[in-house]
């Protein structure tokens, strides 16, 4: 298996990700978010690029909706909850559709829809995420969506992880922007300490979010994997046993 990262939404290009996997990363916190939600009996995440597609679609369907996402990460008007996994409680997802628009998670997931298969990864759900992309068995492209169109080292070094995960059931041939992606996770074990530089993990800690950094880097918490298609995310959940490669 081929893997190599896209370091930001704005450098997800066709060429790269076409008829391939992609597992989108925003673990601070997009992607937590999704998976958090779907773990907890949310029916269908459905992610849009704007408000007012939010909005409207809230307003036009019939099922239960709740508006859910953040602009310079915080809530945004008119929304019922913010972009705070914790917001997603199961008393607060359970049966829902959540209709969310985020400034690089959305985004980065709607700039992947060439891809063959759009897998959604965190921390959170990083082994389960890897056991998926060995399931599927094609070649892989790792998108971080990054912070404001650049490179962030949250992504990365989550993508690092996840890496590291399906190393433990295949071989894999990296690219050396994949290998480097590894490499800072295999140098820094401590994901927390290593994030502690990065833009966004300073701007979420100056909102008051510690609770929120803390859980987004819980390592393997949940076992399912989102996936979008059509325009929806749903709870994939990994079909068969792979074995490890160790
Ligand atoms: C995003 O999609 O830009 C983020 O998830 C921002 C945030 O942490 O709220």
């Amino acid at each position: 298996m081929k893997i190599d990262v896209i370091i930001s939404a704005n450098d997800i290009k066709e060429e790269k990700i076409k008829g391939k996997t992609v597992v989108v990363i925003d673990m601070l916190r997009a992607t937590s978010v999704i998976t958090t939600a779907l773990n907890n009996g949310c029916k269908k995440v459905i992610p849009v690029l704007t408000v007012e597609e939010a909005k409207e679609i809230a307003k036009n369907s019939k099922d239960s909706c709740i508006l859910g996402g953040e602009r310079n990460a915080v809530k945004i008007d008119g929304f019922d909850f913010s972009n705070s996994p914790l917001d997603y409680k199961k008393d607060v997802a359970k049966d829902k559709v959540l209709i969310m628009t985020t400034s690089n998670g959305t985004r980065a997931i709607n700039a992947c829809i060439n891809a063959n298969n759009i897998l959604i990864g965190a921390m959170l759900n990083a082994k389960a995420a890897a056991k998926r992309v060995v399931e599927i068995n094609n070649d892989l492209v790792i998108v971080n969506s990054g912070t404001a169109g650049e490179f962030s080292m949250d992504d990365f070094i989550c993508g690092g992880y996840i890496i590291q995960c399906i190393k433990d059931y295949v071989n894999v041939e990296m690219t050396d922007i994949a290998k480097t992606s590894h490499y800072i996770y295999e140098c820094n074990n401590n994901v927390i300490d290593f994030i502690k530089g990065a833009k966004h993990y300073n701007r979420l800690k100056e909102l008051g979010l510690e609770d929120d950094l803390t859980y987004c880097c819980s390592k393997d918490i949940i076992s399912i994997v989102p996936e979008y298609k059509n325009g929806c995310i749903l709870n994939g959940i990994p079909k068969s046993k792979v074995h490890e490669n160790k």
